[in-house]
């Protein structure tokens, strides 16, 4: 059967002007034995928190005709705990705003402190999804260059942030695809140097040994907003739950921009009981740090450039053959393992996974040399 109006391509729609010829973001979804492309946790919730998760459900079940808790305000708080406990700042609920994942969080930010006639700055190759936002916001994107190493030249950045005066500019450590951090030193200066709104998208902190940038929010004041995800450490990347940590007068723009009610009772039950079992759940975070040192000192002796990460994937080259990283791509997908082309040329991207994932992936690697 044609479904009904499938005549129409969107090209035909009457578009905004500005999302003409754009591609919507797209890691492909495909079912295959190795899935090692979207940087989640390999490790499935353990058992008891399957169980708490679903009793906690069941309780709010028969609420669910009222609409949700607008303020979030007990997963709020809970969220300042977890994150006073692991940085050592006292954050309280009033410094925290959740939403529907850490892309939620970054649209907010942009419809707040973005939007027509505003700039957002960021240093690329980094997250696909920043320039979408702006995109989506109607903020214009200022792309920045890294080094040839993909670190940040932190004079020249500095220099550039003083030049374009971005109202936001965008940081993430560790950076997504490339997996450096920024150390904090380079942090403080590049904040200081930018005269917007700094957001520093932490979605992979957990992964890195280096301090949070949390703990320079109370020196930096309201221009420094912190983005976090459940997404990644804490194995939750189904439950869509991303926050942020910020002077309280930026969760008060958020509510400006929030939809109502757009945190759902579920969302809010799921990601509690999730928080209750952090220790269980970030357990697995020592666990892919020791695997993703085995994967790099894999791919080093097969001769591939590995590019240094503190996150939970790791950015590798060089496929300089005639089909580049793509025919590389392909050349991992036809031995079942599904890695991420992620644009850069001559290299790939692959999250790391169980133990027995990385094997195949390395088995793999060792068949698809550079
Ligand atoms: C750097 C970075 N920020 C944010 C996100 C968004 O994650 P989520 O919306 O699942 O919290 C991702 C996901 O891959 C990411 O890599």
């Amino acid at each position: 059967m044609t479904p009904i109006g499938s005549e129409v391509t969107l090209e035909q729609l009457p578009l905004s002007e500005d999302l003409r010829g754009r591609s919507p973001y797209g890691a492909p979804q495909l079912d295959v034995p190795v899935r090692l492309n979207t940087n989640e946790n390999p490790y499935p919730p353990p058992p008891e928190l399957v169980a708490e998760i679903t009793a906690d459900i069941a309780e709010v079940a028969d609420t669910l005709h009222r609409y949700p808790d607008r303020e979030a305000e007990g997963l709020r708080t809970e969220l300042a705990g977890y994150l006073s406990t692991a940085t050592g700042v006292e954050l309280d609920m009033t410094n925290l705003w959740a939403a529907n994942g850490s892309n939620e969080i970054l649209q907010q930010l942009m419809q707040a402190f973005g939007g027509p006639g505003r700039t957002a700055l960021g240093f690329e190759p980094s997250y696909s999804m920043h320039p979408i936002i702006a995109a989506g916001t109607r903020t214009e994107w200022v792309p920045a260059p890294r080094r040839a190493d993909f670190g940040i030249d932190v004079p020249a950045a500095a220099a550039l942030l003083r030049e374009r005066a971005p109202d936001l500019t965008m940081l993430t450590s560790p950076n997504n695809p490339t997996g450096q951090s920024i150390e904090p030193a380079e942090l403080a200066e590049l904040i200081d140097a930018a005269p917007g709104m700094v957001i520093v998208d932490e979605a992979y902190a957990e992964f890195s040994d280096r301090p949070s940038t949390i703990t320079l929010l109370a020196e930096h004041g309201h221009k420094l907003i912190v983005s976090r995800t459940m997404s990644k450490a804490f194995a939750f990347a189904g439950g869509r739950l991303g926050y942020l940590a910020a002077a309280p007068a930026v969760v008060d723009a958020m509510r400006l921009v929030r939809l109502p009610y757009h945190l759902s009772t579920l969302t809010q039950a799921a990601a509690r009981a999730a928080l209750r079992h952090a220790d269980a759940t970030l357990a697995s975070v020592a666990l892919l740090r020791g695997e993703r040192d085995r994967v790099v000192a894999g791919l080093d002796a097969l001769g591939f450039r590995v590019v240094p990460s503190d996150a939970n994937f790791v950015l590798f080259g060089e496929f300089d053959g005639d089909d580049g990283a793509p025919g590389a791509w392909r050349a991992f997908l036809d031995r079942g393992v599904l890695i991420r082309d992620v644009g850069i040329p001559a290299h790939l991207r692959v999250t790391i996974g169980t133990p027995e994932e990385n094997d195949a992936f390395l088995q793999a690697a060792k068949e698809i040399t550079p």
